[in-house]
């Protein structure tokens, strides 16, 4: 598959994890536009098959994994089905992840550990499962989908700003750490996306601020310095080129997609 004449990650093979919906979609599916093949993995089942299907229906080479990030059993075996049925990984996205919503002082302690788990523990896990292969072939790319909330504090989200700040450290630590097998890692930085998590938080302006759904979504675009809400395919086009070859001086970077919310 791939628009235009040269696709750019052809003969590759993708990893996204949380790719049922919303930004983990829309990567595998720009990924796969770009000539790479994907293997797509959520803990929702059914949404998944349907992006495996429209990678297909599109000409591409899909295979989907139904399991939990956190488990590392559910990881290792994945890895090892896909590099079975397709090739080794060379690009893997850790995209899947959680919000949250409470003061942290009535933040359930199960919470915060799930919330570290999938969003931390999730890419930690998975980038050790296809590690080894990268090292053994010299080459690889790891991206991983943090948050703006990786940069600074937000109330109420203190397991989301905490996990997604020590992405960051995994992405900075993991980057030096490859450097010498020619593997980049990398963050992105994304602020609000238009997506099921966002609509979630939107769900609960609305009904603690007693207005609309589309009130609550204008209110979250209006904190922003370009007043709106970034699609999916925004974020998915600064992945596939963090993925692509002539990226390789692009290293331990935490790259913004924000409109200029966060200075740094
Ligand atoms: N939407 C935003 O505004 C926004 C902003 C910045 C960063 N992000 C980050 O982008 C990533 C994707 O979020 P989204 O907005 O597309 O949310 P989403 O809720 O639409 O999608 C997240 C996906 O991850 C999957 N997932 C959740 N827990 C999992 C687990 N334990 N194992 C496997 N899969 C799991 C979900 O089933 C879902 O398909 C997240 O890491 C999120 O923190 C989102």
């Amino acid at each position: 598959m791939g628009a235009g004449n040269m696709p750019n990650l052809n003969g590759q093979v993708a990893l996204v994890t949380g790719a049922a919906r919303g930004i983990g979609r829309a990567i595998a599916l720009a990924l796969a536009e770009d000539g790479a093949d994907v293997a797509v993995f959520d803990i929702l089942s059914d949404p998944l098959k349907e992006v495996e299907g429209e990678i297909k229906s599109r000409g591409g080479r899909a295979v989907a994994g139904q399991g939990d990030v956190s488990r590392e059993e559910d990881v290792t075996k994945f890895v090892a089905s896909v590099e079975q049925t397709l090739r080794p990984i060379d690009i893997l996205v850790n995209n899947a992840g959680i919000g949250h919503s409470a003061d942290t002082w009535s933040l359930p302690a199960s919470e915060w550990q799930r919330t570290i788990q999938v969003n931390l523990t999730g890419a930690f896990l998975f980038s050790k499962a296809v590690i080894p292969g990268m090292i053994s072939r010299r080459r690889g790319r790891i991206i991983n989908i943090a948050s703006t909330g990786g940069k600074v504090g937000w109330p109420k989200a203190a397991a989301y700003n905490a996990s997604k700040h020590g992405l960051l450290g995994l992405t900075k630590s993991l980057a030096m750490e490859l450097v010498e097998y020619g593997i980049t890692v990398n963050a992105i930085c994304p602020s609000w996306v238009m997506t099921e998590m966002a609509m979630q938080t939107a769900r609960e302006i609305a009904a603690s601020g007693g207005m609309s759904i589309e009130q609550a979504l204008e209110n979250m675009a209006s904190t922003l310095p370009q007043k709106r809400i970034i699609a999916p395919e925004e974020v998915a086009r600064l992945a596939v080129m963090l993925a692509r070859p002539d990226s390789q001086a692009i290293n331990g970077a935490a790259i913004n997609i924000d409109g200029g919310s966060v200075p740094y």
